[in-house]
């Protein structure tokens, strides 16, 4: 079973090159499953129901989330419409699952593929130099154990480094894979850990990289300057689509192997960062 996770999905930006060559990438790598962070899809922050849906036209089964999920207030009204409707599309829509109790919206999806596979996705966020929520490490034991499914991913939202290899060890051999997202930049560490789990620490941002994060780099440059508020906005030159494409053993859960593909905007792989200049 073939499992595809896109990073952070930042603006039109992020939104035009995954409308442009997600079709053809499930296509291509014979995708069973097709995860994606939409958290900055909409103008960098949040997510908005329509984009959700288009996303899920294109190809996307499940969205994930993390801290701008409450950016858009249309996005809480969508989950809380869908309270009663298992088969809403507003479900297949996560937010970290380790909000407190009462949250709007779950962190939990349980599907099954085309060719019948159960699976699970797990929305987790985490809380070194972030909002302090529940334990991360605790809610995934208490999940993992209410869930049958063995092929289970999970998106962990975090920004420290070492909160996500940690939980990355902790969850090693209890589920598929683990991939972090947030930090939008893209880390050269995937590999299939002893146990069987899938892992890179940052999948990556798809959205523009001539920007800090997403961001045009001469109002982020300027914040640290000055430390005055200022206007943040969407940047547009250098985008990339950074996924992972991980195999695993449908029976076990097992991953066997973990690549990353990153596309620039014609749809070519891209993994050279070196510019315009370098060119
Ligand atoms: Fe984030």
């Amino acid at each position: 079973m073939r499992i595809l996770f896109i990073g952070d999905i930042f603006g039109r930006p992020g939104r035009n090159v995954v409308r442009e060559h997600l079709r053809r990438l499930l296509k291509e790598n014979a995708v069973d499953l097709c995860i994606a962070n939409g958290e900055n899809a909409a103008g960098g922050f949040g997510l908005t129901p329509a984009i959700a849906e288009e996303f899920f036209d294109l190809g996307v089964d499940v969205i994930t989330t993390g801290n701008h999920v409450w950016d858009k207030r249309e996005l809480t009204d969508y989950f809380n419409a869908a309270v009663n409707e298992p088969y809403s599309p507003a479900r297949r829509v996560l937010r970290p699952a380790n909000y407190p109790a009462g949250t709007p919206g779950v962190g939990v999806y349980e599907g099954t593929t085309l060719a019948g596979v159960a699976y699970a996705v797990i929305n987790l966020q985490g809380r070194v130099f972030m909002a302090n929520i529940d334990d991360p490490f605790r809610v995934a034991d208490r999940l993992l154990a209410a869930t049958s499914a063995k092929v289970i991913f999970i998106d962990f939202h975090a920004e420290a480094t070492s909160e996500k290899v940690a939980l990355g060890w902790y969850l090693d051999g209890r589920v598929t894979a683990l991939i972090g997202t947030h930090t939008h930049i893209p880390t050269a560490d995937s590999r299939v850990l002893p146990g069987g789990t899938a892992y890179q620490t940052d999948v990556g941002m798809t959205g523009p990289y001539e920007s800090v994060i997403g961001v045009q780099k001469e109002q982020i440059v300027q914040r640290f300057l000055t430390s005055l508020p200022g206007r943040f906005e969407a940047a547009n030159n250098d985008v990339r689509l950074c996924s992972v494409l991980v195999e695993c053993d449908e029976i076990t859960g097992r991953a066997r192997s973990i690549q990353r593909i990153v596309l620039n905007e014609a749809g070519q792989n891209e993994e050279s960062w070196q510019g315009a200049h370098g060119k």
